[in-house]
């Protein structure tokens, strides 16, 4: 029997309660394929499903990881398409943080030569919201301004890249010079540091009245800040709450200027809409593989530190994407 590693919550609470068990693996069923894990993505989210701060709360004990990237090592029966040594890339919603994983045989999706495991394990979740939010809730248009909180972080970046392609003029709005400089690294046009500077004073300065699109995955009291920052007929795409608090946003603001405050739940629309999603995912893959889009490499940790990969994460002490490699 093959024993393998998984990253286990036994019960909710902090990262550190985490523990790497051996175990069996189990068997490969009909219609699926056991994927051996390069890297497995760490996602704010992931940390938010294990101190049970999620809006969905799996049963326990459970392995989180939701995106995994590697290559498939074993086809179950009623499989086609698929050969061992295939490089692919898989979203599993939990059970990333392991040796294998085992998917149905429609789910791995085939990475193309030029995207590494780690950048492919941190691409799917986070380049998937960025397209969804830009192509489909809005429509972000050539030289429009688009301005990104978080912008050093996941889902951050993911929008500045996506910003660039559609022909948009960003400003990476982040905390600190190193995660400034990543920005810059990563071709924002502008960059403003909201840990010191004025935002909306130097959005508006930037942007030469106000943005057209804001993009927010942190929340706190910045949401606001953003909302007031949008130009004419601005829209505020609201992602995410990385600051822990839920804004409350007035709403004489959103009618000042003709402004538009859009939810985007990418996870819960792909769930619903799995054939919409395969095609915007497909979208997206072809412009890396045409190396119109460019993920960024992730720091990797290895498994058996995914409590502290996540931690370091919470505590905002890792700049970019991050990964657990094994
Ligand atoms: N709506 C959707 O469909 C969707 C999809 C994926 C993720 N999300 C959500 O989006 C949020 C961000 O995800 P992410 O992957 O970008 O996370 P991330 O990589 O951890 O980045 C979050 C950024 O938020 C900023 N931040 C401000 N206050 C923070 C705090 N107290 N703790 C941690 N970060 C803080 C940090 O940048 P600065 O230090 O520069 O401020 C950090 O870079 C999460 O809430 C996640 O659940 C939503």
């Amino acid at each position: 029997m093959l024993i393998v590693r998984a990253v286990v919550c036994r019960e909710l609470g902090e990262p550190e309660t985490l523990e790497v068990v051996e175990r069996d693996a189990p068997p490969c069923g009909p219609g699926q394929v056991r994927i051996r894990v390069r890297a497995a993505g760490v996602n704010y989210v992931d940390a938010l499903f294990v101190q049970g701060r999620y809006q969905i709360r799996p049963p326990l004990p459970f392995v989180p990881g939701s995106e995994v990237a590697g290559e498939v090592v074993e086809i179950g029966t009623e499989v086609d398409g698929w050969s061992t040594g295939d490089r692919v890339l898989a979203s599993v919603g939990l059970g990333g943080f392991a040796d294998e994983v085992l998917v149905a045989g429609s789910v791995p999706v085939r990475l193309p030569a030029s995207v590494s495991y780690g950048q492919a394990a941190t691409m799917g979740q986070s380049y998937s919201t960025a397209w969804f939010a830009l192509q489909r809730r809005t429509v972000l248009a050539p030289g429009e301004w688009i301005v990104v909180a978080g912008a050093a972080g996941g889902l951050g970046l993911a929008f500045l890249d996506v910003a660039r392609l559609l022909g948009a003029q960003t400003v990476a709005a982040a905390s600190g010079p190193d995660r400034l400089r990543l920005c810059i690294e990563r071709g924002a046009h502008e960059v403003v540091d909201y840990s010191t500077d004025d935002l909306k004073s130097r959005v508006r300065e930037i942007t030469g009245g106000g943005a057209d699109v804001a993009a927010d995955p942190v929340g706190g009291p910045n949401a606001e800040v953003l909302l007031r920052s949008l130009g004419e007929g601005g829209r505020l795409l609201v992602l995410g709450f990385a600051a822990g608090d839920i804004p409350r946003l007035p709403a004489n603001q959103v009618l000042l200027r003709n402004r538009a405050v859009l939810g985007v739940d990418w996870g819960a629309w792909a769930l619903t809409h799995p054939e919409d999603q395969h095609e915007l995912f497909a979208e997206v893959l072809a412009a890396v593989d045409e190396r119109r889009l460019t993920p960024v490499e992730p720091t990797a940790y290895p498994l058996d530190e995914a409590g502290s990969a996540l931690r370091d994460l919470l505590e905002r002490r890792v700049v970019g994407k991050v990964c657990l490699t094994n």
